[in-house]
């Protein structure tokens, strides 16, 4: 048996349902890679390319505006899930980013280089493929990501939904060559879906086939481990250990709240919104949010001294989250040395959410983070890290 088949399997096999005070909820073990590598370019074709996209469908204006604050090395900490696409299944690594609204993976005709490093859908192997005729294109850092919307048979967490629309991209920007996903799977709001139409999750509460519309994100903290989860339709309680507190999402697109400020070492500063985005590595802010916060650390941050750093206060309604310095900074390995970097970078966010942050895995790994859509609101609780599966 090839390892993709056993992987499946083991795949199928953790998919076991749990009771929950509102149903049974489906786990999807999401993959947290090693920080061996620096890679800047998820993150920069993130900003770049769905934001550009997104500014424009809800502001209706073209986002040309970035001020690319000096452009450091960040860490590639992403947070990696699977999903089967078609019949028999064909799987692929995806970002589970709740910062966009489409599925698409790389497929076949494409022998660009991004596309022969990556697993290719094939539409000629699977028997539910059906081509919509509509194209698909997004705009990224190099180039764009283009491909034809198919309906398909799509398994998350080994649910299974029909008709699903997804992006069988022929194109992939030079963004791509070098990331460990294949494609991305969105978990935003509709309202931000190039395809159009419902995203997956939409389609699994549509089709009946989770408990409530409710996902939530519980990120291990352990290095190279699989113990990280997207749990569908509810909450597992083993996994926070505070009581959750919500707050209203104020535009739904990206899963935006009001925020009130970020301090740390003697700054503070006003927030106006968070946008809360699994599929963003760090914190991101607006420069004029941000660069006071980066002017308190010299350029190079010795590893040995990382706990002499102050800690971070978000506030949130009245309600302080905290990120120590070992949250923030990001430690990495490249080549056998130890490199400390900070988990900040500052970006024009759209002028129309005031001064803003986006609450990446950075804020996920310390806070499990549920996306309650039956009440149009997103819950934090102190993750519970002493019940990772492998323990
Ligand atoms: C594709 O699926 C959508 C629902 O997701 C449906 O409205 C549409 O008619 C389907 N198109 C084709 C060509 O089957
Ligand atoms: C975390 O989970 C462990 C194991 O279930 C439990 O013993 C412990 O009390 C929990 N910690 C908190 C702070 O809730
Ligand atoms: C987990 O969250 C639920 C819901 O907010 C709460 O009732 C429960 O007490 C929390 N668990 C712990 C250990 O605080
Ligand atoms: C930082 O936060 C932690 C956890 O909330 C707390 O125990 C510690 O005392 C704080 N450190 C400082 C310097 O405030």
């Amino acid at each position: 048996m090839n390892k993709k088949i056993i992987a499946l399997l083991l795949l199928v096999a953790v998919c076991a349902a749990q009771t929950m005070e509102n149903g049974p909820i489906v786990r999807v073990p999401i993959i947290k890679r090693a920080r061996t590598e620096i890679q800047k370019k998820n993150l920069l074709l993130r900003l770049k390319g769905i934001y550009d996209n997104i500014i424009n469908k809800i502001f209706g204006i073209r986002a040309n505006s970035y001020s690319e604050v000096k452009v450091q090395n960040y860490a590639d900490l992403q947070y990696f899930g699977q999903v089967q696409i078609g019949t028999p299944a064909q799987t692929f690594t995806v970002v589970l980013d709740t910062g966009s609204s489409d599925l698409w993976v790389p497929g076949t005709p494409c022998n660009s280089l991004p596309c022969l490093v990556h697993n290719k859908f094939n539409p000629k192997k699977s028997s539910t493929y059906v081509d919509t005729g509509k194209s698909f294109s997004i705009q990224y850092g190099t180039g764009a990501v283009k491909g034809t919307v198919a309906n398909e048979t799509v398994s998350l967490g080994g649910l299974t939904a029909k008709n699903v629309q997804f992006a069988n991209a022929h194109q992939l920007s030079m963004d791509f060559q070098t990331t460990k996903f294949d494609g991305i799977l969105g978990l935003a709001y509709n309202q931000l879906s190039n395809i159009g139409g419902l995203t997956v999750f939409d389609q699994l509460v549509a089709q009946g086939l989770v408990a409530q519309d409710v996902f939530s994100f519980y990120f291990s903290d352990k290095e190279n481990s699989d113990d990280s989860e997207l749990v569908l339709g509810g909450i597992d309680f083993a996994y926070n250990s505070t009581a959750f507190k919500y707050y209203p999402v104020i535009l739904q697109a990206w899963y935006v709240i009001a925020a009130d400020s970020i301090q740390i070492g003697g700054v503070n500063l006003k927030l106006n919104t968070a946008i809360v985005d699994s599929g963003t590595s760090v914190i991101v802010g607006n420069a004029v949010v941000l660069n006071p916060i980066i002017k308190l650390f010299p350029s190079k941050i010795d590893c040995s001294q990382i706990n002499t750093y102050p800690n971070l206060t978000i506030t949130i309604s009245g309600d302080n989250y905290v990120l120590g310095p070992q949250d923030y900074i990001v430690q990495i390995n490249l080549q056998g040395q130890s490199q400390c970097l900070l988990g900040f970078q500052a970006l024009e966010l759209p002028a129309q959410l005031g001064n803003s942050i986006i609450l990446g895995d950075t804020f996920f790994r310390k806070y499990y983070t549920v996306y309650d859509r039956v009440n149009s609101r997103v819950g934090f609780a102190v993750a519970n890290h002493s019940n990772n599966k492998s323990q």
